[in-house]
């Protein structure tokens, strides 16, 4: 494979997102103004913000940013952290930390691309695909067959993107009994994490539950900041966590000094921003899943149990790719074709859709489409 390969999702955005009248494309939630979150996390922040100076902060993070993300974990220590530009460097790093070119890599598919295309620039990779007809569940056992003597990193993603699909606490723990058995790293991607529709879906971190556990997140999609674009990566493994650092030194080197504080106090003022973001998630989804079931001729949803993203099914004649091209010529409503998750590893259907409902422009959306689909 050459690299970087066409990344399909972020091309298709690009293309279209900024155009379209009623994108229902975002992966993360309705995000908020700076004044906002000086509203949410107090107003004594704000002269500090201020004064800030525009200096390059320490490359793992300033000491508060480290404690702040480490408040998030149960077990972790500031020391076990590095802060990134967002969670994609923060894929791009670890996986060229991970993988030589004679080791083996498994991921599951569907897939956000990258935690698919870095790896395969690497070495070999195998896939282990959810069930799609099985309201997206995974097979621990097709895990295990999976891996090889020279297997390195086990990648998930749950909450999962696109189906909101989960696993239960005894499938993450099997993975990771099979993982410490053969020395196998997991990365986990933990990015829809806090989520959770029923806070007894939510997984542990792994970092928290596996020496050799490597959790990623990222302020964009549970805290809807996407715009402060800071990601981190949590592990127990000092050596590795060395290795990691090496790897920011020759990319983004640090972050922006003014993104850190605002991370640093978002984190630490998280319960209502989190509240704010899932009282809209939870609204949007019913009003979302109620509108698809009013199709059930075009649709059909596995309802997500996490995250801002449906995938239904598209079951119209053209299929999803045309269905959306029109859609989004005729309405200005963009919806995502599961072309763009397309996979080297496992066939992935081209017959769903991925349409995001955490932003406020829904409901218009929604009445736009509706009058459309009812006009047809
Ligand atoms: C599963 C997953 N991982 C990583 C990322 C990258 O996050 P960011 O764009 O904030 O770096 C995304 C973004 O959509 C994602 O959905």
């Amino acid at each position: 494979m050459s690299f970087p390969e066409d990344f399909r999702l972020i091309s298709y955005l690009s293309r279209l997102e900024h155009a379209a009248r009623f994108p229902l494309s975002s992966s993360y939630p309705e995000s908020m103004s700076i004044d906002t979150l000086f509203e949410l996390a107090g107003k004594e922040h704000r002269a500090p913000f201020m004064q800030t100076v525009l200096d390059y902060p320490p490359l793992r993070g300033t000491p508060e940013l480290l404690e702040a993300i480490a408040s998030t974990y149960r077990h972790i220590t500031p020391q076990q952290v590095i802060s990134f530009a967002g969670a994609d460097e923060a894929i791009y790093a670890s996986f060229q930390m991970l993988l030589e070119p004679d080791d083996h890599a498994v991921v599951i598919t569907p897939t956000y691309q990258s935690l698919e295309s870095v790896p395969l620039s690497r070495g070999s990779v195998t896939g282990v695909a959810l069930d799609e007809n099985n309201d997206w569940a995974l097979e621990v056992e097709k895990v295990r067959t999976a891996l090889r003597e020279n297997t390195k990193v086990l990648a998930i993603n749950f909450p999962h993107n696109p189906t909101g699909a989960l696993i239960s606490r005894q499938q993450l723990t099997d993975l990771v009994d099979i993982c410490r058995a053969r020395g196998i790293w997991i990365f986990s991607d933990e990015v829809y994490r806090l989520t959770e529709f029923d806070p007894a879906d939510r997984l542990p971190q792994v970092a928290d539950i596996y020496e050799r556990g490597i959790s990623l997140n990222v302020t964009s999609k549970a805290y809807g900041l996407p715009g402060l674009r800071i990601g981190w990566v949590a592990c127990q493994d000092d050596a590795w966590m060395l290795k990691l650092e090496r790897m920011k030194q020759y990319l983004s080197i640090c972050n922006s000094m003014p993104g850190e504080f605002l991370t640093t106090m978002a984190l630490n003022a998280r319960a209502p921003i989190l509240e704010r973001v899932m009282a809209r998630s939870r609204s949007q989804r019913a009003a979302l899943t109620e509108f698809l079931a009013r199709y059930p001729h075009l649709f059909r949803l596995s309802v997500p149990k996490a995250g801002v993203l449906a995938f239904p099914r598209y079951l119209g004649a053209e299929g999803a790719e045309a269905f959306a091209t029109t859609l989004v010529a005729e309405t200005g409503v963009m919806v995502i074709p599961s072309v763009t998750y397309a996979s080297e590893l496992t066939p992935v259907s081209e017959d769903f859709l991925r349409i995001g409902f955490g932003r406020e422009n829904l409901e218009q959306s929604l009445v736009e489409m509706g009058k459309w689909l009812d006009r047809r």
